[in-house]
Protein backbone atom coordinates (compact mmCIF):
# COMPACT_ATOMS: atom_id res chain seq x y z
CA UNK A 1 0.00 0.00 0.00
CA UNK A 2 3.08 2.55 1.26
CA UNK A 3 4.90 1.27 -2.44
CA UNK A 4 1.62 2.15 -4.05
CA UNK A 5 1.17 5.34 -2.43
CA UNK A 6 4.79 6.27 -3.13
CA UNK A 7 4.98 5.43 -6.83
CA UNK A 8 1.73 7.34 -7.44
CA UNK A 9 2.94 10.27 -5.75
CA UNK A 10 5.80 10.25 -7.96
CA UNK A 11 4.03 9.74 -11.14
CA UNK A 12 2.09 12.82 -10.53
CA UNK A 13 5.14 15.51 -9.50
CA UNK A 14 6.59 14.43 -13.34
CA UNK A 15 3.74 15.34 -14.97
CA UNK A 16 1.57 18.17 -12.36
CA UNK A 17 1.52 19.33 -9.07
CA UNK A 18 -0.89 17.45 -6.80
CA UNK A 19 -1.95 19.42 -3.78
CA UNK A 20 -2.67 16.72 -1.49
CA UNK A 21 -5.46 17.11 0.69
CA UNK A 22 -5.30 16.82 4.16
CA UNK A 23 -7.12 14.27 6.16
CA UNK A 24 -9.68 17.30 7.27
CA UNK A 25 -10.55 18.51 4.40
CA UNK A 26 -13.52 17.56 2.43
CA UNK A 27 -15.82 18.57 -0.64
CA UNK A 28 -18.90 17.44 -3.12
CA UNK A 29 -18.50 18.47 -6.44
CA UNK A 30 -21.56 19.91 -8.33
CA UNK A 31 -21.93 19.61 -12.24
CA UNK A 32 -24.18 21.48 -13.92
CA UNK A 33 -24.76 20.07 -17.20
CA UNK A 34 -26.62 21.69 -20.08
CA UNK A 35 -27.78 19.50 -23.94
CA UNK A 36 -27.36 21.28 -27.06
CA UNK A 37 -30.79 21.92 -29.12
CA UNK A 38 -28.96 20.41 -31.86
CA UNK A 39 -31.60 17.40 -33.65
CA UNK A 40 -30.72 14.00 -31.22
CA UNK A 41 -27.91 16.08 -28.74
CA UNK A 42 -29.89 14.05 -25.85
CA UNK A 43 -28.61 10.78 -25.04
CA UNK A 44 -29.32 8.29 -22.24
CA UNK A 45 -25.84 6.02 -22.75
CA UNK A 46 -23.22 5.26 -20.40
CA UNK A 47 -21.34 8.54 -19.53
CA UNK A 48 -18.01 8.41 -17.04
CA UNK A 49 -16.60 11.59 -15.52
CA UNK A 50 -12.73 11.65 -14.50
CA UNK A 51 -10.82 14.49 -12.79
CA UNK A 52 -7.08 13.23 -13.90
CA UNK A 53 -3.63 15.01 -13.79
CA UNK A 54 -2.20 16.43 -17.26
CA UNK A 55 1.25 16.84 -18.47
CA UNK A 56 1.90 19.76 -20.44
CA UNK A 57 3.66 17.95 -23.54
CA UNK A 58 1.34 14.50 -24.13
CA UNK A 59 -2.28 13.20 -24.47
CA UNK A 60 -2.08 11.46 -21.41
CA UNK A 61 -3.06 11.31 -17.99
CA UNK A 62 -2.41 10.52 -14.50
CA UNK A 63 -5.38 9.21 -12.85
CA UNK A 64 -6.89 10.84 -9.78
CA UNK A 65 -10.13 11.07 -9.05
CA UNK A 66 -13.19 9.12 -11.01
CA UNK A 67 -14.82 7.33 -12.44
CA UNK A 68 -18.21 9.06 -11.64
CA UNK A 69 -21.06 7.87 -13.19
CA UNK A 70 -22.90 10.83 -14.76
CA UNK A 71 -26.61 10.53 -14.48
CA UNK A 72 -28.45 9.72 -17.87
CA UNK A 73 -31.73 8.34 -16.32
CA UNK A 74 -35.06 10.61 -15.30
CA UNK A 75 -34.09 12.45 -19.04
CA UNK A 76 -31.66 14.70 -17.45
CA UNK A 77 -29.14 14.82 -20.79
CA UNK A 78 -32.33 15.52 -23.52
CA UNK A 79 -32.05 18.48 -25.98
CA UNK A 80 -32.18 22.01 -24.78
CA UNK A 81 -32.19 20.07 -20.85
CA UNK A 82 -30.23 21.23 -18.23
CA UNK A 83 -29.56 19.09 -15.35
CA UNK A 84 -27.54 19.50 -12.12
CA UNK A 85 -26.20 16.38 -10.37
CA UNK A 86 -23.84 16.37 -7.05
CA UNK A 87 -21.26 14.12 -6.32
CA UNK A 88 -20.96 13.47 -2.99
CA UNK A 89 -17.60 13.19 -0.44
CA UNK A 90 -18.09 9.62 -0.14
CA UNK A 91 -18.18 8.71 -3.10
CA UNK A 92 -15.15 11.02 -4.00
CA UNK A 93 -13.07 9.47 -1.80
CA UNK A 94 -13.64 6.11 -2.68
CA UNK A 95 -13.05 6.59 -6.02
CA UNK A 96 -9.36 7.47 -4.45
CA UNK A 97 -9.49 3.94 -3.95
CA UNK A 98 -6.78 4.44 -0.82
CA UNK A 99 -4.68 6.58 -3.12
CA UNK A 100 -3.25 9.88 -1.54
CA UNK A 101 -5.84 11.71 -2.56
CA UNK A 102 -4.91 15.29 -4.61
CA UNK A 103 -6.89 18.07 -5.46
CA UNK A 104 -9.11 17.88 -8.61
CA UNK A 105 -7.92 20.03 -11.39
CA UNK A 106 -10.54 21.65 -13.25
CA UNK A 107 -8.93 22.79 -15.98
CA UNK A 108 -9.06 19.39 -18.12
CA UNK A 109 -11.12 16.45 -17.15
CA UNK A 110 -12.20 13.68 -19.09
CA UNK A 111 -15.74 11.82 -20.37
CA UNK A 112 -15.57 8.50 -21.06
CA UNK A 113 -18.58 6.90 -23.17
CA UNK A 114 -18.78 3.51 -22.47
CA UNK A 115 -19.30 0.86 -25.19
CA UNK A 116 -22.48 -0.15 -23.58
CA UNK A 117 -25.16 0.64 -26.36
CA UNK A 118 -26.52 -1.96 -27.62
CA UNK A 119 -29.70 -1.53 -26.00
CA UNK A 120 -29.40 2.06 -27.24
CA UNK A 121 -29.90 2.83 -30.89
CA UNK A 122 -26.81 5.25 -32.13
CA UNK A 123 -29.05 8.02 -32.80
CA UNK A 124 -29.92 8.06 -29.22
CA UNK A 125 -26.72 7.06 -27.92
CA UNK A 126 -24.56 10.37 -29.22
CA UNK A 127 -24.76 13.57 -26.88
CA UNK A 128 -23.95 16.83 -27.60
CA UNK A 129 -23.17 18.94 -24.40
CA UNK A 130 -23.93 22.34 -24.91
CA UNK A 131 -22.23 23.28 -22.12
CA UNK A 132 -20.81 21.93 -18.32
CA UNK A 133 -20.05 23.25 -15.42
CA UNK A 134 -18.11 21.84 -12.18
CA UNK A 135 -17.64 23.48 -8.70
CA UNK A 136 -16.23 22.02 -6.20
CA UNK A 137 -18.30 22.93 -2.56
CA UNK A 138 -20.76 25.34 -4.30
CA UNK A 139 -18.60 28.06 -5.54
CA UNK A 140 -16.60 28.45 -2.46
CA UNK A 141 -13.02 26.66 -3.74
CA UNK A 142 -13.31 26.53 -7.44
CA UNK A 143 -15.23 26.61 -10.58
CA UNK A 144 -14.68 26.27 -14.27
CA UNK A 145 -17.37 26.60 -17.34
CA UNK A 146 -16.56 24.81 -20.54
CA UNK A 147 -18.77 26.31 -23.30
CA UNK A 148 -19.08 24.37 -26.36
CA UNK A 149 -19.55 25.33 -29.83
CA UNK A 150 -23.40 25.88 -30.67
CA UNK A 151 -22.26 24.65 -34.43
CA UNK A 152 -24.26 21.21 -34.88
CA UNK A 153 -21.74 19.36 -36.90
CA UNK A 154 -18.96 19.57 -34.40
CA UNK A 155 -18.94 18.58 -30.65
CA UNK A 156 -20.15 15.45 -30.46
CA UNK A 157 -19.56 12.49 -27.81
CA UNK A 158 -20.58 10.13 -30.28
CA UNK A 159 -18.23 7.13 -30.21
CA UNK A 160 -17.24 4.83 -27.52
CA UNK A 161 -13.88 6.22 -25.73
CA UNK A 162 -12.45 8.68 -23.91
CA UNK A 163 -12.73 12.54 -24.67
CA UNK A 164 -10.86 15.63 -22.92
CA UNK A 165 -12.99 18.49 -21.92
CA UNK A 166 -10.68 21.50 -21.95
CA UNK A 167 -8.16 23.07 -20.74
CA UNK A 168 -9.33 25.48 -23.57
CA UNK A 169 -12.48 27.35 -22.68
CA UNK A 170 -14.39 25.10 -25.79
CA UNK A 171 -12.67 22.37 -25.89
CA UNK A 172 -14.22 18.80 -26.44
CA UNK A 173 -11.96 16.19 -28.21
CA UNK A 174 -11.96 12.76 -28.62
CA UNK A 175 -8.51 11.10 -27.87
CA UNK A 176 -8.57 7.10 -27.92
CA UNK A 177 -11.08 4.35 -27.38
CA UNK A 178 -7.86 2.45 -25.53
CA UNK A 179 -8.13 3.07 -22.10
CA UNK A 180 -4.16 2.69 -21.99
CA UNK A 181 -3.20 5.06 -24.21
CA UNK A 182 -5.27 7.92 -22.18
CA UNK A 183 -4.11 7.18 -19.06
CA UNK A 184 0.04 6.48 -17.95
C1 LIG B 1 3.73 23.16 -17.64
O1 LIG B 1 3.75 24.49 -18.13
C2 LIG B 1 3.69 25.47 -17.12
C3 LIG B 1 3.58 26.83 -17.78
O2 LIG B 1 4.34 26.92 -18.96
C4 LIG B 1 4.94 25.33 -16.24
O3 LIG B 1 4.91 26.30 -15.22
C5 LIG B 1 4.95 23.94 -15.62
O4 LIG B 1 6.13 23.75 -14.88
C6 LIG B 1 4.88 22.88 -16.72
N1 LIG B 1 4.75 21.57 -16.10
C7 LIG B 1 5.39 20.51 -16.54
C8 LIG B 1 5.11 19.25 -15.81
O5 LIG B 1 6.15 20.54 -17.50
C1 LIG C 1 -17.02 22.18 1.95
O1 LIG C 1 -18.20 22.54 2.59
C2 LIG C 1 -18.35 21.94 3.89
C3 LIG C 1 -19.74 22.26 4.41
O2 LIG C 1 -20.05 23.59 4.19
C4 LIG C 1 -17.24 22.41 4.80
O3 LIG C 1 -17.36 21.85 6.06
C5 LIG C 1 -15.91 21.99 4.16
O4 LIG C 1 -14.82 22.44 4.94
C6 LIG C 1 -15.80 22.55 2.76
N1 LIG C 1 -14.60 22.04 2.14
C7 LIG C 1 -13.66 22.81 1.67
C8 LIG C 1 -12.48 22.10 1.11
O5 LIG C 1 -13.72 24.03 1.67
C1 LIG D 1 -19.00 12.18 -34.42
O1 LIG D 1 -19.06 13.57 -34.41
C2 LIG D 1 -18.00 14.23 -35.07
C3 LIG D 1 -18.18 15.72 -34.89
O2 LIG D 1 -18.21 16.03 -33.53
C4 LIG D 1 -17.99 13.80 -36.53
O3 LIG D 1 -16.88 14.39 -37.19
C5 LIG D 1 -17.90 12.30 -36.63
O4 LIG D 1 -18.00 11.91 -37.99
C6 LIG D 1 -19.03 11.64 -35.84
N1 LIG D 1 -18.86 10.19 -35.83
C7 LIG D 1 -19.89 9.37 -35.96
C8 LIG D 1 -19.60 7.90 -35.87
O5 LIG D 1 -21.03 9.76 -36.15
Amino acid sequence: MFLVATIFLLLLNLVSSCKLLNAYDYFDITLTIKTSECSYAGTDTLLLLYFPFHGNQSYTFVPNLGPFQIRTDYDGLEASQTTTQTIKWNEIKESAKGKPLCWPSLKTILIERQRFTWLIPEIASAWKPQSIQISINGTQNAEVLREFPPNCDVGWINESGFYQIGPASDQIQMLSDKKEEVFV
